[in-house]
């Protein structure tokens, strides 16, 4: 069963383009949700080379992009449903080729064509729109849309504080068909006991049961973390010729 997760939900107005233009009036600067590019660097890095055509859903007025930019990446493109937002980004970075923005609804790209992105990366906006009415339609959407956009083998990577139980079931429907890793880290500042977290750990990628939940003897270290989910397109034509071309299991086909 898909519901909203309300209770992680600070206001239902998340959903709203509204809310968010009043929002980035009010405040201007910049604003990183969760976590930092450089707390995130290893995990982008793994899964999205540098030359890769990033598109950034619901980008905000957060710094991660630049800092891709800073860090090699040639070419983002950036999409927030905010048009003051979209503004204010396109007149801070219109000297920086490498990064685009165009005033976008997730839940309608049609602007672009069909796997236009080798990565599409999302810290926030999957949540935001669960927050609002119409959440698992709002989601379903979306999330089609992202899997239109991305090529065959490319890379949907999530960022959230949404656990297994209350994202798998969007992720992991089978029209997508996506081999999903999660990945687990801290809030920035989170220490247990005064020690430092502990990074290899988070380098690592959580077993997931075969119902895509936690193993029952997971213990989160900081009961806030947030979740990394990495979403592969699997290309089908080459996972079946593939398999057509092993004798040893043509005949399983
Ligand atoms: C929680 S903020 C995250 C911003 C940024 N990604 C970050 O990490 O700081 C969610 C963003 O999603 C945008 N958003 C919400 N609904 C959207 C939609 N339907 N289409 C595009 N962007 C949307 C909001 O304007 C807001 O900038």
């Amino acid at each position: 069963m898909m519901l909203r997760d309300v209770s992680a939900c600070n206001t239902y107005n998340y959903g709203d383009a509204l809310y968010w233009d009043a929002r980035y009036v009010q405040e201007g600067g910049s604003f990183d949700w969760y976590q930092r590019y450089s707390a995130l660097h290893p995990f982008v890095r793994r899964y999205v080379p540098t030359t890769s055509k990033v598109l950034m859903v619901g980008c905000g007025n957060a710094v991660m992009s630049e800092d891709m930019v800073k860090d090699g990446y040639e070419e983002i493109v950036n999409v927030d449903i905010s048009a003051v937002a979209i503004d204010m980004m396109k007149k801070k970075y219109e000297h920086v080729p490498q990064m685009k923005y165009l005033q976008m609804d997730v839940r309608d790209m049609s602007f672009f064509p069909d796997e236009s992105f080798d990565a599409v990366i999302d810290k926030g906006t999957l949540d935001s729109l669960m927050c609002g009415t119409n959440a698992p339609i709002c989601a379903a959407q979306m999330l089609g849309e992202v899997n239109r956009l991305l090529k065959n083998g490319g890379v949907y990577m999530l960022i959230t504080y949404g656990d297994p139980t209350a994202r798998m079931p969007h992720l992991s429907r089978s029209v997508f068909n996506w081999k999903i890793e999660l990945y687990i880290i801290p809030r920035p500042g989170f220490q247990k006991h005064g020690d430092p977290p502990n990074v290899k750990s988070c380098l690592e990628p959580i077993p997931l049961t075969e119902k895509g939940l936690l193993p029952a003897d997971y213990v989160m270290a900081d009961p806030d973390s947030h979740f990394i989910y990495i979403c592969k397109k699997i290309d089908e034509s080459v996972e079946l010729s593939s398999k057509s071309t092993d004798p040893l299991t043509a005949d399983l086909l």
